[in-house]
């Protein structure tokens, strides 16, 4: 596409959905100006960036994920590290749909980090061939800055937002599919933007993910083992479960890959660099993949 039709798209995707949106400080609607601002009724201002996504965060905000780390992700996403699960999500969807049949569907990814999960799973659904659905908006929210800049640039398509998911800048009611990815939920903020019958699918991460990392990382320390037990109870007790699945491969790894995953993860945080290295320089060729994928349904 060219530049002039990148920077159509960049702007057109936000006055096709301004009505989506609620101002993050005062909650008041959302209109365009000819300056390229989202605008609330109160007059509070937020810039489109040239690079096609928007600021809505009320504040600022010390951004945990580095661009070093999120570029890391980018690229270990595009290995397919992320695939199997992505496919079955895009599934899940395809099967949940005729459940509620809207005209145009909303799908929002809460915590998109890079963005690659939600422009893949918008790819899936679009190519399934299957729907007698209208439009698919995919509306992606981080609180990293940079995360969400490196979503813009890649895929123009998507409605790109800075905005924290405890406050998140959409009308009560208007999503239909919430992901909810490896990051942090705020159930009662799921519960008011997702429609009646909405879907919430959150992933976390299964007792091996990264495990042959978390070994060398974490030996003989109490953050050696791990266990979901407490983020899925948390849940439950806010969505009613309707399907609950575990998403177990292996991936393949060479040194440069390997070097890849211990940058683009969290388990790294304040692991001692000889740790680090250990891992990086270790004969390790694959890497267990280990989610749980939780899926509710909205009845409220
Ligand atoms: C482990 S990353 C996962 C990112 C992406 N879902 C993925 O799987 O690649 C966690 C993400 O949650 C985001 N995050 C953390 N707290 C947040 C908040 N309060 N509001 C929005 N995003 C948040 C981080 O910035 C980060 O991008």
């Amino acid at each position: 596409m060219s530049s002039k039709g990148v920077n159509f798209l960049r702007k057109q995707k936000f006055i096709d959905n301004v009505s989506l949106f609620k101002c993050p400080i005062c909650g008041k609607d959302m209109g365009i100006n000819e300056t390229r601002s989202l605008v609330c009724t109160d007059n509070h201002s937020f810039d489109l960036a040239k690079k096609g996504y928007v600021n809505l965060l009320a504040g600022s905000r010390k951004d945990e994920y580095s661009k070093e780390m999120l570029e890391a992700r980018k690229q270990v996403c595009d290995r397919g590290f992320f695939e199997p699960l992505l496919e079955r999500i895009s599934s899940l969807i395809l099967e949940a749909i005729p459940g509620f049949q809207p005209a145009s569907i909303k799908i929002l990814d809460a915590g998109c980090g890079e963005g690659t999960h939600l422009a893949k799973v918008l790819a899936d659904l679009e190519n399934s061939g299957k729907p007698p659905w209208g439009d698919i908006t995919g509306i992606g929210i981080d609180i990293s800055r940079e995360g969400i800049q490196i979503a813009s640039k890649n895929y123009h398509h998507i409605v790109w937002c800075v905005a924290d998911l405890a406050r998140i800048p959409i009308k009560d009611g208007k999503v239909d599919i919430i992901l909810n990815i490896l990051s942090p939920s705020n159930y009662k903020e799921f519960k008011r933007i997702l429609a009646r019958n909405g879907l919430l699918l959150k992933v976390v991460p299964g007792t091996d993910y990264l495990g042959e990392l978390r070994s060398v990382f974490y030996d003989q320390t109490d953050k050696e083992a791990y266990s979901n037990e407490q983020v899925i109870k948390h849940f439950s007790s806010s969505f009613n479960i309707i399907n609950m699945e575990q998403i177990k491969y292996e991936f393949a790894v060479t040194r440069e890959v390997l070097e890849e995953i211990t940058r683009m993860t969290p388990l790294s945080w304040g692991v001692p660099k000889d740790r680090l290295d250990k891992v990086i320089a270790s004969e390790i060729k694959k890497i267990t993949v280990d989610f749980t994928l939780v899926l509710a349904r909205n009845s409220t």
